[in-house]
């Protein structure tokens, strides 16, 4: 247990606040999804679906705080029977303690705890991992490019990873209230008297101040009132920084990392996957076509500054190209969550033409499957491969089997770009999802 490397002070704010606020006897009532690390999710965008979570399997949790990820990812193993272990490492002894508690509770005996810093992972001597979960971490380093190439020199060649790190662009009133308690603050190195001056200060901003605009008071004050470790994550960290789309791509590619793709941070309220297309936006407009002329970065880059409130970037990265999981006969399609199921029987219940479906700030797409396909998504049941489903429709429809076969192909890239609809290889052992309709 040697802390290699680390900021002093990054480590004396979240010994004090560890982060989030949680509660390890709250483990016997629930259990918290952290969407990104659901296993068929990692699946299907890092191991183009051929990944089964066996026994050899091994995830790492990297400044893994109070322990989200370290549980869902352990939970989701454990009840696969003989399965694969995490390892979790933070500089904070305060959250690991909690972590370690939670998972007492759980009665969960697959996490490996390590106390210590990210950066010293290279010399830990620990086996090459699978998966590597960094949520809200790199940016809190004071050289995050060394802290993405220490994770990556522990990643299998053929593994993947889920970060998320701050939005540039989504967090200009986050980075204002900084400003403003740093000089408002100047003068009181305690930091719970920083806290409680904070608060004070907060309780003041009027209505037109960026943190309030457009905002229901209450409920922006409650926020950061209400949980202290998030006030101080948010608005007295001593060392955070925002990366636009574009300098995500700059971030990985340092580390020899391609991007897979932004993914869905919650898929019913947080930044989702679509918000990064410029046609969301400008569908429509002359300036569309010439932005689609763009290099990806910049057209999502677009994306982000007019979206706004980008204020988190999450997504898979991996040493490979091409590891996400395409629509081919030997696939099996399979609903990640309940809202997918009820989405996709609404689409294939309406009548023909498009139907609306509704995003995070009131976003909308319009979504326009083609009948074929509804007869592809009708017979999906988590367990049968495309191939038998294509042979299906087109006998029920009485269409060519290579029409059903493009219908779905054209749709399937909004159906996964909304997570409603994900792939595993039929080798690959089922994942468990969070769709009740393949766990009761
Ligand atoms: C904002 S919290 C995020 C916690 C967790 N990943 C989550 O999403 O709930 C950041 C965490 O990173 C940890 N951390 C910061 N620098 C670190 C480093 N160099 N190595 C390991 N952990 C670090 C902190 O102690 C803290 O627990």
């Amino acid at each position: 247990m040697v802390i290699a490397s680390y900021l002093p002070n990054v480590r004396d704010q979240y010994e004090a606040y560890p982060f989030p606020k949680r509660e390890p006897e709250d483990e016997r009532r629930r259990l918290i999804q952290c969407e990104l690390d659901m296993l068929g999710k990692i699946n299907h965008f890092g191991f183009a679906g051929r990944q089964s979570f066996g026994p050899g399997f091994r995830a790492l949790v990297a400044g893994g705080g109070t322990g989200d990820a370290a549980i869902f990812l352990a939970e989701q193993l454990r009840r696969r029977g003989r399965a694969g272990r995490v390892t979790y490492v933070d500089i904070s002894q305060s959250s690991l303690d909690t972590a370690r508690k939670r998972a007492e509770v759980r009665g969960l005996t697959n996490i490996e705890w390590r106390h210590d810093s990210l950066l010293a992972l290279p010399d830990m001597g620990l086996e090459p991992f699978d998966y590597i979960n960094c949520v809200g971490v790199l940016h809190h380093l004071a050289d995050p490019d060394a802290g993405l190439r220490s994770l990556a020199s522990v990643l299998k060649p053929d593994g993947c990873m889920g970060l998320m790190v701050y939005g540039r662009y989504g967090r200009t009133d986050i980075y204002e209230i900084q400003d403003l308690m740093r000089l408002a603050l100047a003068g009181e190195p305690d930091l719970v008297h920083r806290v409680a001056a904070a608060r004070t200060v907060l309780e003041r901003l009027p209505p037109n101040n960026i943190m309030m605009r457009g905002r229901d008071r209450a409920a922006a004050l409650r926020f950061f009132l209400d949980d202290e470790p998030n006030l101080v994550d948010a608005l007295l960290h001593e060392q955070d920084r925002p990366y636009s789309v574009t300098e995500i791509y700059e971030f990985l590619a340092g580390a020899g990392l391609h991007l897979v793709d932004f993914t869905n941070y919650h898929s019913l309220n947080a930044v989702c996957r679509l918000e990064y297309g410029p046609a969301l936006y400008l569908a429509g407009l002359p300036v569309l076509e010439r932005i689609r002329q763009m290099p990806l970065p910049v057209q999502q880059t677009v994306a982000e500054i007019i979206n706004g409130s980008m204020g988190l970037h999450t997504f898979f990265a991996a040493p490979r190209e091409d590891t996400r999981a395409v629509p081919e006969d030997d696939m099996v399609p399979f609903f990640l969550m309940d809202h997918a199921v009820e989405a996709c029987t609404a689409a294939i219940e309406a009548p023909p033409g498009a139907i609306a479906v509704t995003l995070r700030l009131g976003l909308k797409i319009q979504l326009d499957l083609a009948p074929l396909t509804k007869a592809v998504l009708a017979l999906v049941d988590g367990q049968t491969r495309l191939g038998l489903l294509f042979d299906r429709a087109a006998a029920h429809t009485s269409a060519p089997r290579a029409e059903v076969i493009a219908a779905f192909a054209r749709d399937f890239t909004t159906l996964s770009n909304l997570e409603w609809v994900l792939l595993r290889h039929k080798d690959a052992r089922a994942v468990e999802t969070l769709a009740k309709k393949y766990n009761n």
